[in-house]
């Protein structure tokens, strides 16, 4: 086996970091809440499970994002498990505020969490812990409640975000 060494000292700029971290899939989710009246929320693919007892969950948002200084203020978040369905409501929900939730069937709990009513799985939430990680802020979250869609409901896919692109799993034989 020939085993070529990782060259040390490399220039990280940032094109050549976006491509290595899109190397790796991830599923997205939707982090949202009812905010003065107002629904509020944005998309995420940088969600972890991280654990059990207590149940913790994480996302990290990006230290330029204009949603989260208002999303963070809600006494409760929802999070939503996209499905491979929500390619266009992932955009939309990356998009201009104002149409965010165009067209999007959500549900608000009293405390404010909302969640996308087509997703794979809904948390209610509150805000853990924030911890400043260079650019973004890892937000470790406690989860309240959680709903998973039944597995033989036949939309049970995630969107999967890989190189800057949306994709779906392959239908196991
Ligand atoms: C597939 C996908 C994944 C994203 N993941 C993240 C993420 O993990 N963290 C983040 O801060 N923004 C992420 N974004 C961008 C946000 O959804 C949103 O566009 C960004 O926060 C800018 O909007 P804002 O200024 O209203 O927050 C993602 C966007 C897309 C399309």
């Amino acid at each position: 086996m020939t085993v070529t060494p990782l060259a040390t000292n490399q220039d990280l700029d940032l094109a050549r970091l976006r491509e290595a971290f899109g190397a790796f899939p991830s599923g997205v989710v939707a982090v949202a809440a009812e905010v003065g009246g107002r629904l509020t929320g944005l998309a995420a693919s940088s969600f972890t499970s991280v654990s059990l007892d207590p149940p913790l969950v994480s996302f990290s948002v990006a230290n330029t994002s204009k949603t989260w200084p208002d999303l963070r203020r809600a006494a409760h978040l929802g999070l939503t498990v996209l499905a491979d369905h929500h390619g266009e409501v992932c955009r939309q929900l990356a998009g201009p505020v104002e149409h965010r939730f165009d067209e999007v069937t959500v549900t608000a709990t009293d405390d404010g969490a909302v969640t996308l009513d087509e997703g794979l799985a809904r948390f209610d939430c509150t805000i853990y812990r924030e911890v400043e990680a260079g650019d973004h802020t890892i937000v470790i979250l406690r989860l309240h409640a959680v709903e998973t869609l039944a597995d033989d409901d036949d939309t049970s896919m995630p969107l999967v975000f890989h190189r800057s692109g949306f994709g779906r799993l392959a239908e196991s034989a």
